[in-house]
């Protein structure tokens, strides 16, 4: 579980964030005071995100406890992460082939081209200029337009959806409910284009298998293709501006060897994402559809089961805590940051591959690099499950 410290006004930075040690599962409560087990040991939490008997649809059955109070995207039963069993696995095979690290691999070049652009017109702006909305956030919105074959021109509405789709309960229901409407219209949209008129693009790719795997339904597809609109650029924008915050302001004698060595800037981007978390939310939520043994402890049938990433990530069975803080040092043991078992995350990859590109050429071509204002002046983009810094004022 975790906290922030209370005597704060503002929250605290992610990579301060507080984490209890783990130990074994344990009677909690949702956000909301509804009851929970809460699992956080290393092993603990990979059995409970890998064993089919703990899934995420009965979460949204008529009577289970409300998870958020507006009907975002990522409480849509439709989405795949919200599915179990043959229907997800259905849903996931149809995009799968299009995230494998072979296929990511040949997408670098471009990915690397792109962050070299945003270097220069960098280069060019007067300073201080905002790494956030120079950088952090274009990079991962160029990257997912480029893969589902969009224009910039659609950006806009692209972070408009994105704060609706993750809202953490700010927004009115209706807001979000009207949002959310025009987005999947837009989704609907796309299909039918790409159905029409396929090209190089992700969408034309996954109507594609969807086509020739058959009887999926395309309320599901519209939200696939939604969840990929905001998922593949908000989370990774999240990440970067987080890590950036963390990196220049509190971590610079990493900058130097992050900018000369490739490989080593590599293994920084896998421990800042089991480090850094993307939001105050704690644990990815199952529903245990019979009673099963976790570490030694039965968790009830129909029990909700948060499991504490965060936590797990710090274990120290796993994670020797003297290296824990290393950002070169490779990790122990797989990070939980990108899940576990079957709905672990289809853009881990791709998301490594943008942030070691990112993070390595930034520090290579702007050795000096130096954030304005102090960690502690930072503002915060809130109203969404993610949180990152507003703006990120730089010098060089
Ligand atoms: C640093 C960036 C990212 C982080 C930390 C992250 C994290 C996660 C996590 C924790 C899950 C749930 C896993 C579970 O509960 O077992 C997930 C699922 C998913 N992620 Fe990511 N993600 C990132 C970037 C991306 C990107 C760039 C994309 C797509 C382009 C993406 C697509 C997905 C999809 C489609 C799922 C659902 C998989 C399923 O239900 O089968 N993610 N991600």
């Amino acid at each position: 579980m975790t906290t922030t410290d209370p005597t704060h006004q503002a929250p605290e930075p992610l990579h301060r964030m507080f984490f209890e040690a783990p130990g074994p599962p344990r009677p909690a409560e949702l956000p909301g005071g509804d009851p929970a087990w809460l699992v956080s040991r290393y092993e603990d939490v990979r059995q409970v995100l890998s064993d089919p008997r703990f899934g995420r649809s009965q979460l949204y059955a008529p009577d289970a406890p409300a998870l958020s109070g507006v009907p975002d995207l990522v409480n849509d039963p439709d989405l795949m992460f919200n599915q179990d069993g043959p229907g997800h696995l259905r849903l996931r095979r149809t995009l799968r082939r299009a995230f494998t690290p072979r296929a990511v691999a040949r997408w670098r070049p471009w990915i690397a081209a792109i962050v070299e652009e945003l270097l220069d017109r960098l280069e060019a702006r007067p300073q201080p200029a905002d790494l956030v909305a120079e950088f952090a956030l274009p990079l991962p919105a160029a990257v997912i337009s480029r893969l589902m074959g969009l224009d910039e021109s659609a950006w806009g509405r692209m972070r408009y959806w994105s704060e609706h789709a993750f809202s953490d309960g700010t927004h009115e229901g209706e807001q979000v409910a009207a949002a959310l409407k025009e987005f999947s219209a837009f989704g609907a949209h796309l299909l039918t284009e790409r159905r029409g008129t396929p090209g190089e693009d992700l969408i034309s790719s996954l109507v594609a298998a969807a086509d020739e795997e058959g009887g999926v339904p395309e309320g599901q597809l519209v939200t696939l293709v939604c969840g990929l609109v905001v998922g593949g650029h908000d989370s990774t924008m999240t990440m970067l501006g987080n890590a950036l915050l963390y990196l220049l302001g509190e971590r610079r004698e990493t900058w130097h060897r992050l900018g000369a060595d490739e490989e080593a800037a590599g293994r920084l981007v896998d421990r800042l994402v089991h480090l850094v978390p993307l939001g105050d939310d704690r644990g990815s939520t199952r529903h245990a559809a019979e009673d099963v043994e976790v570490g030694g402890v039965t968790i009830p049938a129909g029990a909700i089961v948060l499991a504490d990433c965060g936590m797990a990530n710090r274990d120290p069975e796993v994670f020797p805590p003297a290296t824990l803080h290393d950002l070169f040092a490779p990790l122990e043991a797989p990070t939980l940051s990108f899940g576990a078992g079957p709905h672990y995350c289809l853009g881990a990859w791709l998301a490594g591959t943008e942030l070691q590109l990112a993070l390595h050429r930034l520090a290579a071509r702007f050795p000096e690099l130096r954030l304005d204002a102090p960690v502690d002046t930072v503002e915060w983009r809130t109203g969404t499950t993610f949180r990152s810094p507003q703006r990120l004022g730089v010098s060089w």
